[in-house]
């Protein structure tokens, strides 16, 4: 009985797991408008750690396309890009780039950009103190 159970339950967790790939997954990449323009180890760093969410070059791994977790990866992006997206970035005025660049840094230094959960995947996308000194410096002389 006790066997009958848990082969029950196992099998309706597989028809679930199965069942919800089915569901469609919006994962575009649209056309790079414009590119924030900064020096290249300050670029390098950029596309690291933060292009995946915030601009239109996103990398979609294969866990991307495995759900549930596709369905998390999916709305970072969404989300990522309707707050700062380096991929139109000459659509922002201004105040809003150095807002932005100001806002980075500020995330950066708090621990809250990357996200944790980000670099256990991509463990080169952690910011080193030596990263963080790079961005600091373009970040004070940062005009647009
Ligand atoms: C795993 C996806 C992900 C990565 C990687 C990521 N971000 Fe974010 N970021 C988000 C999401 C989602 C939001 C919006 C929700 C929030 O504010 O936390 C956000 C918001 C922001 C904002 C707020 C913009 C605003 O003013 O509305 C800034 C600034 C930012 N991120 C900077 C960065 C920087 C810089 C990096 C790289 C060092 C980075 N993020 C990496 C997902 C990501």
């Amino acid at each position: 009985m006790k066997k009958k159970v848990v082969f029950v339950t196992f099998g309706v967790a597989v028809a679930v797991f199965l069942g919800i790939q089915a569901i469609p997954v919006p994962r575009t990449n649209p056309p790079v408008d414009s590119d924030i323009s900064a020096p290249p180890e300050v670029k390098a760093i950029l596309r690291t750690s933060c292009y995946d969410c915030h601009s239109n070059e996103t990398a979609w791994p294969w866990y991307s396309h495995v759900a549930p977790v596709s369905w998390l990866v999916a709305r970072d992006t969404i989300v990522g890009r309707e707050h700062m997206n380096f991929s139109i970035w000459n659509q922002y005025i201004p105040e809003q780039q150095a807002d932005l660049v100001a806002g980075s840094l500020r995330r950066i230094k708090r621990g809250s950009m990357p996200p944790w959960f980000y670099t256990i995947k991509h463990t080169d996308g952690k910011i080193t103190p030596q990263k963080l000194a790079i961005l600091e410096a373009w970040a004070a002389k940062f005009q647009n």
